[in-house]
């Protein structure tokens, strides 16, 4: 049995103090929640906060974006071992908003993780693919493309060490969830790259997440899936209460 993963991805949001308001309310409410794996990525402004606020606690804290390079003159950017050293057990990488926005690719998805990996964190690799690609009945094509550039370029031993989303972009923000069974079969598909480019014991081992308006209201019928290992979760990640909830679907 894969243990669960539920994560938060706060994306531009939440000042310090905001973060510090949010673990006070949180931590109590998932104090017993031992049943899965708790992440939440605060913006980098907020990493010191969230990394002091959850001491103690059993969640871990991730970052939403590195660089690979270790150290140079690449301003703007944060290496890995930076990521480690503030307290970050997870890193984001490949994130859709971060391939739409910040041209990010299948090459740099691949540089990041093994720089994550090498620092010690735990990468969390982000596929998805767009509404056209699935209207044009391309989805597999799509992911797997990310996968075999990504996650399927690593070797077997850094593989065993990261996490995956599924998160199609059509469900991020939309509030359009993928049915559990479009999310199951898109994670099947997945598994089965995972089982070509390495082994069916790897990929029985893969923990992967579903991502895209998840919420109180519809992590039970996603859970229920054997194949979802938990969730990515935006928008809903922002209140304690709520993000509480999820986890303890
Ligand atoms: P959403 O975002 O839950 O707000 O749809 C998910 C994500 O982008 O990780």
């Amino acid at each position: 049995m894969r243990r669960r993963v539920i994560a938060g991805n706060w994306k531009m949001y939440k000042t310090q103090a905001e973060t510090r308001a949010f673990f006070a309310a949180f931590a109590p409410l998932v104090a017993h929640s031992a049943h899965c794996d708790i992440v939440v990525a605060p913006p980098f402004t907020a990493l010191a906060a969230a990394v002091d606020a959850a001491r103690g606690t059993a969640v871990g804290i991730a970052a939403q974006n590195v660089f690979w390079e270790k150290e140079g003159a690449y301003t703007g950017e944060l290496s890995a071992g930076m990521l480690a050293e503030a307290g970050c057990r997870y890193v984001l990488i490949g994130h859709s908003e971060r391939r739409q926005y910040f041209g990010e690719t299948e090459e740099s998805v691949a540089k990041k993780t093994r720089a994550a990996l090498a620092a010690g964190l735990t990468p969390i690799v982000c596929v998805g693919e767009l509404l056209a690609d699935r209207e044009a009945g391309k989805t597999e094509e799509v992911l797997g493309r990310q996968f075999r550039g990504g996650p399927g370029s690593l070797t077997a031993e850094e593989f065993s060490r990261i996490l995956v989303a599924y998160e199609p972009v059509w469900a991020i923000g939309t509030g359009r969830t993928a049915t559990p069974e479009i999310a199951a079969a898109a994670h099947g598909f997945l598994r089965k790259c995972a089982a070509g480019q390495f082994s069916a014991a790897a990929a029985s081992a893969l923990r992967i997440l579903y991502g895209g308006s998840v919420k109180p209201d519809n992590i039970k019928g996603l859970m229920a899936q054997d194949e979802l290992d938990g969730a990515l979760v935006g928008g809903a990640s922002l209140d304690a209460k709520s993000f509480a909830a999820i986890v303890n679907f």
